[in-house]
């Protein structure tokens, strides 16, 4: 299967969405509001990111609705990705047309880049997913096809079926970083590598972990708090060694010292951001490299966590 024409091959960051909307993980209109959105977003763009990931279930459809309203007053667009839940009651090939066509009018747009099948889900049939997706790509709605969340055989299941439609996997979408490198250990990157299929990595920086602005004295809460409790101690020494090594590629932060160590590795992270600063920053996370010695160091230091 030719994977030359993969529309992710040469983008290095792309701008994660979940935070859109979402009030319950990440505090939407408590904290940040439409207005900080608007502007990461256009900061975003400005500064080179190509690549938006959305998912219908985000902020229950809200993520996808903001995008759409900014994507309004935009003459050029990036790439949009975004995905569809695998609800148990989505089990037949119209069910999963009617919820990309509903991704599609929050969105607003006729034809969507990318859509992932979110997680993946014995209870409703991959081949019915699949084909449901394939039948958009056929009608010129849908541009690729991903997965996310998917192991090594559920995606070797999903290019198996594809093959039958003549349409390569674009993409799987998986949690990678410093904090969590089980794709590295386990094959997946280096078989989606041989494959053509890109690894967007999602949650590059720990949820915000890696930034290093969370401590003891400032621990991150709710979910976070819960998935790292057990590590905020553990990490401190991993994060001097990101800002060390960010001192000595023009003051890059912790942050985007992380997210380029994804870069390095060949995945496409895709930071998500609340406001302008933070989509600033991770937009100058791209477009430079660690040294092979540095991006050893930081595999090392992962290592002893
Ligand atoms: N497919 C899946 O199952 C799946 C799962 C999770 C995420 N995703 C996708 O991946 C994207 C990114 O993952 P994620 O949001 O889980 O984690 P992440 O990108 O590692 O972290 C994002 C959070 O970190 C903080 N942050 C962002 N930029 C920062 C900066 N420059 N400096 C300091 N703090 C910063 C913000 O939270 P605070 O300001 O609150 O600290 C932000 O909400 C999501 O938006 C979504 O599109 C997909």
């Amino acid at each position: 299967m030719d994977h030359s024409n993969n529309i992710l091959n040469g983008i290095e960051i792309g701008l994660g969405a979940w935070q859109w909307g979402e009030k319950n993980v990440w505090g939407y209109g408590e904290h940040y509001h439409e207005k900080d959105i608007e502007e990461a977003f256009s900061i975003s763009l400005e500064r080179g990111v190509k690549l938006v990931d959305t998912a219908e279930i985000y902020g229950n459809g809200r993520s996808e609705k903001i995008l759409g309203k900014l994507l309004n007053n935009q003459n050029t667009h990036p790439i949009i990705a975004s995905k569809l839940f695998p609800y148990p009651w989505r089990f037949t090939q119209k069910s999963v047309i009617r919820a990309f066509e509903g991704s599609l009018e929050r969105i607003g747009l006729p034809r969507i880049d990318l859509y992932q099948i979110h997680w993946p889900n014995p209870i409703v049939p991959m081949e019915t997913q699949l084909s449901g997706l394939a039948q958009m790509v056929t009608a010129g709605k849908l541009g690729a096809i991903g997965v996310s969340n998917f192991n090594q055989c559920q995606m070797f299941r999903a290019v198996r079926i594809l093959l039958k439609y003549n349409i390569p996997l674009a993409a799987n979408q998986v949690e990678y970083n410093l904090l969590n490198r089980t794709i590295e250990k386990n094959g997946l990157l280096q078989r989606c590598t041989e494959m053509g299929i890109r690894i967007i990595a999602y949650s590059p920086i720990a949820m915000g972990l890696l930034s290093g602005k969370y401590n003891q004295e400032n621990p991150p809460t709710g979910l976070r708090g819960i998935k790292y409790a057990n590590q905020i101690v553990k990490i401190q020494p991993l994060i001097r060694l990101l800002t060390e090594i960010g001192h000595d590629h023009e003051g890059k932060t912790a942050a985007q010292v992380a997210i380029n160590w994804c870069i390095c590795k060949g995945t496409l992270p895709i930071p998500g951001a609340k406001n302008f600063n933070q989509a600033a920053s991770n937009a100058e996370s791209a477009g430079w490299r660690l040294s092979e010695q540095e991006v050893a160091s930081l595999d090392a230091e992962s290592d002893r966590l």
